[in-house]
């Protein structure tokens, strides 16, 4: 038997209460792991080995106390991120390496800005429940996105946070999203393009345009150098308004774009695909398909649709409800590929009627 399975048989002779306060307390984990990828500790034993926290702060500069650093690399280390051994030595695993600047899979900057400005947004939850308002206002000062652009840092990390959590659906939009003989694609909210530059990597005939906030434009245009210049001679970053207007394509991508909106900007977006969309075309959005009510499972999917309620105005939608407003923007879903993650992330791809 495995640790892991080790776990989980033990989890499942607990009792209710034990279980409920694995449960509530699970939020400590979460910070833990967020504060000590801020300070950088993954990258230092990936690049230097096992350290103890004294050794860390002395020779690599953290910025840490070393009895709170011990304290805090041994809280990790209980959950398989570090190593530990009997000298407080400690050092990388395959978890602390996602969590590194450097992996191809990082999750670093999601894990901190998870731990930083959402977490603040996140302690609203009880007063959106009541209110049936977004917190972001609330808790930031304004909402989400003019919080991003005050913030020149927190844009580029949202921004990476974001390609943090695109590995997945960039991989099933590869697999699944037949490009071949298509012209033109506008990555609506594309951010720094990351989806974008792998469509155009694949179909070398295919060019892009990534539509953004005009405030992101600059810090997406920095990140591309360094890229294939044959790449970059195909894709075009375009500042502006999603809900004034598009850029004319033949395929429309909104990766995480719908979840954001409440049906009435959905609608307005999607209609503003529709317009400016050549010819017939092809309208596809990537984002949680959630179960249909009574179905108990996709729970990280139902928890991503309380993080768009608290952060903005939006929300997670099941099949019914993508079919309501791909119908009132004037299309009809021809199909909903799930790409089998924990948060539910399905490709729906629509036609005009
Ligand atoms: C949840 S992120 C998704 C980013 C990217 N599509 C991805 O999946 O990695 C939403 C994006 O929408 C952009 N955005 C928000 N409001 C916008 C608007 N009115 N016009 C254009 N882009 C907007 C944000 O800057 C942000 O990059």
């Amino acid at each position: 038997m495995t640790e892991t399975q080790n776990k989980d048989s033990e989890r499942s002779a607990l009792p209710p209460q034990a279980v409920v306060m694995q449960m509530v307390v699970g939020a400590w984990i979460s910070q833990t792991i967020s504060s000590v990828t801020r300070l950088d500790i993954p990258d230092l034993f990936k690049k230097h080995g096992p350290q103890t926290a004294l050794k860390l702060i002395q020779e690599y500069g953290v910025d840490a106390k070393p009895d709170h650093l011990e304290r805090v690399l041994r809280a990790c280390a209980s959950v398989g991120i570090f190593t530990e051994d009997t000298q407080g030595i400690f050092g990388p695993t395959a978890l602390s390496d996602v969590l590194t600047s450097s992996s191809p899979v990082s999750v670093k900057k999601f894990t901190e800005v998870f731990g930083n400005s959402w977490w603040k947004v996140w302690s609203g939850l009880h007063d959106a429940l009541r209110t049936g308002h977004a917190q972001a206002s609330a808790q930031l000062g304004m909402d989400y996105w003019d919080y991003c652009k005050a913030n020149p840092k927190e844009m580029e990390d949202f921004g990476e946070a974001m390609k943090s959590n695109s590995h997945n659906s960039i991989r099933g939009v590869l697999e699944y999203c037949n490009l071949s003989g298509v012209r033109k694609v506008a990555d609506i909210g594309g951010s720094f393009g990351h989806l974008t530059i792998e469509l155009l990597r694949k179909y070398r005939n295919l060019y892009g345009i990534v539509l953004e906030m005009p405030d992101l434009i600059p810090i997406a245009q920095r990140r591309l150098a360094g890229e294939d210049k044959d790449i970059v001679s195909r894709v075009e970053f375009v500042g502006g308004n999603m809900f004034d207007g598009v850029p004319s394509a033949d395929v429309y991508i909104l990766k995480h774009i719908i979840h954001d909106w409440d049906d009435t900007h959905c609608i307005r977006l999607l209609r503003n695909c529709y317009s400016a969309m050549v010819g017939d075309g092809r309208m596809i959005c990537i984002d949680t398909v959630l179960p249909p009510m009574g179905d108990t499972g996709g729970d990280l999917a139902k928890f991503l649709d309380i993080n768009m309620m608290v952060f903005h105005p939006g929300k997670e939608r099941t099949r019914n409800q993508w079919e309501a407003l791909y119908k009132a923007a004037g299309f009809k879903i021809v199909s909903i590929t799930s790409l089998n993650d924990n948060f539910g992330t399905s490709i729906v791809e629509g036609r005009k009627v």
